[in-house]
């Protein structure tokens, strides 16, 4: 939501293409999304130092700069399809909550690292949000996915293994009847 105010195009990626279609409905804007991002914009809104009734500019301004919704797995080597980014690579990445949910073990999660690398252009930045020592998690009424769980070391270090330099790294510690013990928050830079 903040990036499309820095960047004129932007694209979103999942594996499911439910997930996809979701996404899909909220760009077209014809009334079928269920989901009601307002709070989501407002809050970002007044992140930026914007009055909340800014949102509105905002989804304008991100239907504008989203230039497609396309498959991803982060398992692959080549995560996209070839031609959906410029031969480059691509400025900028976000990453949130994926590699952990998206990962049976540590390697996984150190090789799904380096497959997403590969999307960016050297120099190009990685925002990558994730949970800590969370061994899974609900994605429906009783439907529990296994997710790694990593600690903050683990994650400095495969960033490092991957060819990233770590830039800045923010955790949230959470309480202890939370499902991860933790959230985390890495700006890093593509070598
Ligand atoms: C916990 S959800 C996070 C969703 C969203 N990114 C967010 O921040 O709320 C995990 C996401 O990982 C996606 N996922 C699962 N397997 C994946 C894979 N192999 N490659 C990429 N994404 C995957 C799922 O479709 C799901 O959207």
């Amino acid at each position: 939501m903040s990036g499309c105010e820095v960047f004129n195009k932007v694209l979103l990626t999942d594996f499911l293409e439910v997930n996809r279609q979701k996404l899909r409905s909220w760009l077209q804007d014809e009334g079928g999304c269920s989901l009601d991002w307002t709070p989501f914009l407002q809050h970002v809104c007044k992140l930026e130092g914007r009055p909340p009734s800014a949102w509105t500019e905002k989804a304008a301004r991100l239907r504008q700069v989203i230039v497609d919704i396309v498959p991803i797995d982060v398992h692959r080597p080549q995560p996209l399809a070839l031609d959906v980014l410029p031969v480059a690579g691509a400025d900028c990445l976000v990453s949130s909550y994926c590699l952990e949910s998206a990962s049976p073990d540590l390697a996984a999660f150190n090789r799904a690292l380096g497959n997403i690398g590969r999307l960016l252009r050297p120099g190009g930045h990685l925002l990558l949000i994730g949970t800590l020592g969370m061994s899974y998690y609900f994605g429906g009424p009783g439907v529990k996915i296994p997710t790694v769980p990593v600690n903050e070391v683990q994650v400095c270090a495969s960033l490092k293994e991957s060819g990233y330099t770590l830039i800045r790294l923010e955790v949230y510690t959470l309480p202890q009847d939370c499902l991860e013990s933790g959230v985390f928050f890495v700006k890093a830079l593509r070598k």
